[in-house]
């Protein structure tokens, strides 16, 4: 039996697919290539180039693969730009949902692992953030991704497929060998710029606002090293597989960091210099974000290994130093 990772060439569906070959699953993957990467899929892995919403495409892969469980990365994840193409975001995102859960529901396939985020929560009312706190998301991204969520849902009720939803705060670091990490083009997320100002590949750090009301100004973010994530995955997985019912997790530390936190430790980490200014906030973005994510812990046994943010930077950049053009030959 085989699980299908759907997005298993991007940032954290690579290094999903390569704890699963490690922990002895038998693998395939599903990816469109627009912003995965070939060669960040594990060699073991079958690959499978194509898009989630081609229904056609997707029924042969059902037809060619004995799938027993999907995880499902396949998404767009740029906050901003789901800002200004909202639409690209509801069609890539939530109407490939829905495609993807035809084809499931045609194979008789029940379980899905699905890549959801705290994004969903928009602004939170308390800190920290449960899982039965309300959702409701600040942009489109957030919304496409609550959409998701609610589609699994009703098709449990009518279908009976079982469903975990993983909301992911602030996902960082590398495969600590280097062999694969994470490679955005254009890169928006803050640890990936910062170990690029410190590469010399851009001139400085722009940090957006230093007038919120946290400890110096600058926003929290809940950091999670990309492998542990990876490995609660696997956790969901043999969740459903040993019957239970649907759930939703927050996968985070409960340990928030400043902005300003961040980039000290990536000096450190680094021992570089990185220049850095203020800059005007970015629109969109949540005063503190910090996950309460005992449930996860609790209900799925989730022990992540990597709890010091030093340490997750060292590993984004031993990658970084070893592809310094990320995966471009
Ligand atoms: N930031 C800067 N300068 C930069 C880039 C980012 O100051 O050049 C700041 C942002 O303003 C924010 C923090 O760094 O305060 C983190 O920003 P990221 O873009 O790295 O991450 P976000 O917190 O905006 O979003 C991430 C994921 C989302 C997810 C969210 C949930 O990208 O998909 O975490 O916590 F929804």
């Amino acid at each position: 039996m085989t699980v299908l990772v759907l997005g298993g060439a991007g940032y954290i569906g690579s290094h999903t697919v390569d704890r699963l070959v490690a922990a002895g699953y038998d693998v395939a993957v599903v990816d469109n290539l627009v912003t995965g990467h070939k060669d960040a899929v594990n060699a073991k892995a079958r690959l499978h180039v194509g898009d989630v919403r081609d229904k056609a495409f997707m029924r042969q892969v059902f037809t060619d693969e004995n799938v027993e469980g999907v995880v499902h990365f396949a998404a767009f994840s740029v906050v901003p730009e789901s800002m200004k193409d909202p639409l690209k975001y509801f069609d890539n995102n939530t109407a490939g949902m829905v495609t993807l859960l035809e084809v499931m529901h045609e194979f008789d396939v029940k379980n899905i692992v699905f890549s959801s985020t705290a994004a969903t929560y928009g602004e939170p009312k308390q800190i920290p953030i449960k899982e039965t706190d309300p959702q409701i998301p600040t942009n489109p991204y957030g919304e496409s991704k609550l959409a998701m969520e609610k589609i699994m849902h009703w098709s449990d009720v009518a279908y009976g497929i079982k469903f975990v939803a993983l909301r992911y705060f602030n996902v960082a670091g590398a495969k600590p060998d280097g062999s694969i990490g994470e490679d955005h083009n254009p890169e928006t997320h803050l640890i990936p710029i910062i170990l690029q100002v410190a590469a010399g590949k851009r001139d400085q750090l722009q940090i957006f606002g230093d007038d919120y009301p946290t400890k110096d100004g600058t926003n929290v973010r809940d950091y999670v090293h990309v492998v542990d994530l990876a490995d609660a995955h696997i956790l969901a997985l043999k969740y459903l597989a040993a019957g239970n019912d649907s759930n939703a997790f927050n996968l985070g530390s409960a340990t928030g960091f400043s902005n300003l936190e961040i980039l000290e430790a990536a000096r450190r980490a680094t021992g570089k210099a990185i220049p850095a200014v203020m800059a005007p906030r970015r629109p969109g973005d949540p005063s503190t974000l910090i996950a309460a994510s005992d449930k996860a812990r609790d209900v799925l046994g989730w022990q992540p290994q990597f709890d010091d943010v030093e340490k997750i930077i060292a590993t984004a950049w031993n990658w970084n130093e070893k592809h310094p053009n990320g995966y471009a030959k």
